[in-house]
């Protein structure tokens, strides 16, 4: 079923009259604001591409990917070269997964995956539970059967990609414009649908961040918005598993930017989770928008990424409103530019400011002290660089788990900048690249087991010069390294 234009598909003639002024008089406040970002000149050190302008900042940028253009070799090469996040456009979702009933179906997604994977990219998971793109055999369920049905589904995707994807969006757009619950089949199952969803789905991969996603959620003081919000304050009051809202940002359809776009996105954050802008569209390409919105993420510390939906403006969905950043040719666009600018006219991320005391890029401590077995204690996580069940083969990858002072968390600096564990084995690095395994091996002596140990933090490798890094938080998360980006998932003390 195709999804229709959010502000076209529901709400009274009355309400799509008020809320398009109000979105013309924030698009017309925001050509002001960010004209200066649009005329800005990007100095010799600026990045070239989204993704390294955006990780400046600790943040992403992002695409949709659709499996069947992924042959198109000016698709796959922009597609591989500007965005260091890739979304699944179709080929994640319920009806691609589990076409019948407990026969899963990763192929496509899987090329999805391991084409981003393989390209140093990470993957944002799409979607687990939505009222579209359901298999046919669910439309033969309700009550408790089509909740079971939604709960094996979950649990045998995500058992797929059990420690592989960034974030899920596990639940896609669940509420009407007024902010009332949307009456889906799944719905119908029981208003408790989505924190089941949730609960789920944490137990079913306790290191991947969980999304609430929804379009036109992005205009504070509509009443989707609020239904959204309150939904999400409900969740953190009372322990609901979720860690970040997607807001879609398709201003494509008749939407447009809302003035107070930032303020909405302040405003979820406030409540405990990350926000991402995770669709992101906009009729004609409008320069204005797509600096604002993107000027809007940069503004607010917990707005972690942006993620365009689809590459040129002839893989959209609305390919006729050329809303995307590269036209049919594959040719940058003036909103590429906007949005490149912007990304490059950021700070480093101000969600990770530079701890105390410290300026510049890092530097090797000179106070560390050496010959000692200590934990490595995550910043963000609070959890220690852990060998999973105290293995000692070679090539076992380390990870994040609760801190137990056990060997198997035990790290020693040495003398030649290796990190020990059971007085044989050394962290090493398995690649180079960006999203290369960090596990253990035996010593060698090699540039890949040696490791920087810096004053601001971050534990970085000798032969990469990339930091130690991991993407969440939970037991059993993998560790990785990655382009430093100042953030707190990239510091770890040796403590
Ligand atoms: O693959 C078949 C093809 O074999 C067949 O010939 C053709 C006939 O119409 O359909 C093809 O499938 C289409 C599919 O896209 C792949 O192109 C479906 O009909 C079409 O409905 C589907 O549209 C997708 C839409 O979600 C469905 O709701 C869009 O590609 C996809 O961009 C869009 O993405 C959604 C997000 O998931 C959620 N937010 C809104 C967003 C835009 O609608």
């Amino acid at each position: 079923m195709a999804t229709t234009s959010p502000v076209h598909s529901t709400g009274s003639p009355r309400r799509r009259s008020l809320r398009g002024r109000a979105l013309f008089t924030g698009a017309v406040a925001t050509v002001a604001a960010f004209a200066a970002v649009l005329v800005a000149t990007p100095d010799a050190n600026a990045a070239s591409t989204l993704g390294a302008a955006a990780a400046q900042s600790g943040r992403y940028f992002g695409t949709a990917i659709a499996a069947s253009r992924l042959g198109d070799g000016t698709y796959s090469s922009i597609a591989a070269r500007e965005f260091n996040m890739i979304t699944a456009e179709n080929e994640m979702k319920p009806d691609a997964t589990e076409p019948q009933r407990g026969q899963f179906n990763f192929s496509s997604g899987d090329q999805i995956y391991n084409w981003a994977t393989q390209r140093g990219l990470k993957v944002r998971g799409h979607t687990l539970a939505w009222h579209a793109q359901q298999p046919s055999w669910w439309g033969g369920l309700s009550g408790s059967s089509l909740r079971q049905a939604m709960i094996d589904h979950i649990n045998g995707v995500m058992a797929h990609y059990k420690g592989k994807l960034a974030a899920w969006d596990v639940v896609n757009e669940a509420f009407n414009e007024d902010g009332s619950r949307r009456g889906s089949n799944l719905q119908g199952t029981g208003n408790d649908w989505i924190e089941v969803a949730f609960r789920t789905a944490r137990a079913a991969d306790p290191s991947v961040k969980l999304c609430y996603n929804d379009y036109n959620i992005e205009n504070w003081s509509y009443g989707k918005t609020q239904g959204v919000y309150n939904m999400i304050r409900d969740f953190k009051s009372r322990g609901v598993p979720i860690d970040c809202v997607g807001l879609q940002t398709h201003f494509t359809g008749g939407s447009s930017l809302p003035g107070n776009f930032q303020t909405t996105l302040q405003n979820f954050a406030a409540l405990g989770v990350d926000v991402a802008l995770t669709e992101v569209d906009v009729t004609n390409s409008s320069t204005s928008q797509y600096a604002g919105l993107t000027q809007a993420c940069l503004n607010v510390p917990r707005c972690i990424g942006i993620t365009v939906w689809g590459v040129r403006d002839s893989d959209s969905w609305r390919s006729s409103e050329n809303p995307l950043l590269f036209d049919g040719g594959g040719n940058k666009k003036a909103a590429y530019t906007s949005v490149l600018n912007a990304l490059n006219s950021a700070g480093p991320g101000p969600s990770s400011p530079a701890p105390s005391g410290s300026s510049g890029g890092p530097s090797p401590s000179t106070s560390v002290p050496t010959g000692n077995g200590n934990r490595l204690l995550g910043a963000q996580s609070g959890r220690c660089i852990d060998v999973p069940s105290a293995s000692q083969n070679n090539g076992t990858r380390v990870q994040l788990y609760d801190c137990n002072g056990q060997t198997n968390q035990q790290w020693t600096l040495t003398s030649s900048r290796q990190l020990t564990v059971y007085g044989n084995r050394c962290l090493d690095a398995a690649g180079s690249g960006n999203g290369s395994a960090v596990q253990i091996y035996s010593c060698n002596g090699q540039a890949n087991q040696q490791w920087n140990v810096n004053s601001n933090g971050t534990i970085t490798g000798v032969q990469s010069g990339r930091c130690l890094d991991v993407w969440g938080t939970g037991n059993g998360q993998q560790v990785q390294i990655y382009d430093c980006n100042g953030q707190a998932n990239q510091r770890f003390s040796l403590s």
